[in-house]
């Protein structure tokens, strides 16, 4: 009889059904996907409340248009939640487009972007990076497809109307460029 219940214990045991010790992995916090920072992540950001940073320009600023823009970017499901106009210094726009220091058109690039004050705005939203890049179109306007913000509104590669981050990852540290998080509207 003991030798029965001690073939049905083991049998139970070998199928899993007792006996296992809790799964830690199955219990762990699951690790933020490797494409979300800790800022965002931390902040209970989805994909739904993703952020992005927006910059109209100077040619832009000079066209009266940050309204048209901005209709744009919301009737694209964006929603402006921190803006300001920024008049960038040499320095600050040279830190700001550090990445594109040794490109031929940095100096052009810095020039442009110094010569009148600038529009900031950190835009929320539905896979908000990529919706914003989708909504501003190509970087050249010539390339841009018909529809797009700089296709409709831009001068050319350099005047070209609008900037938006290209990557979660940098739009957590040029939103922290201009941005403090009490200018930030959580909604
Ligand atoms: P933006 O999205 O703000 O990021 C970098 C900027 O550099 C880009 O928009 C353009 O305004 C500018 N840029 C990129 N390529 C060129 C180029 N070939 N000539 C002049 N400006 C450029």
């Amino acid at each position: 009889m003991l030798r029965i219940a001690a073939f049905f214990l083991s049998m139970l045991c070998s199928f899993g059904l007792i006996g296992q010790g809790v799964d830690n992995a199955s219990i762990k916090t699951q690790a933020p996907p490797s494409n979300y920072s800790d800022h965002f992540y931390n902040k209970g950001q989805t994909d739904m409340k993703q952020q992005t940073l927006s910059i109209i320009k100077p040619d832009a600023i000079k066209k009266n248009i940050i309204g048209p823009i901005i209709s744009r970017l919301e009737e694209g499901g964006l929603r402006v939640v921190a803006a300001k106009m920024v008049h960038l210094s040499k320095e600050r726009a040279e830190q700001f487009y550090a990445v594109h220091k040794d490109r031929p058109f940095f100096q052009e690039l810095v020039s442009f972007m110094t010569e009148s004050p600038v529009l900031v705005m950190v835009l929320q939203g539905d896979e908000a990076v990529a919706q914003n890049r989708k909504l501003m179109g190509a970087t050249n306007p010539k390339e841009a497809e018909k529809g797009t913000i700089r296709a409709d509104f831009a001068t050319d590669i350099e005047r070209n109307s609008v900037h938006g981050s290209d990557s979660i990852e940098n739009a957590e540290i040029e939103i922290n460029f201009f941005f403090s998080q009490d200018e930030i509207f959580h909604s």
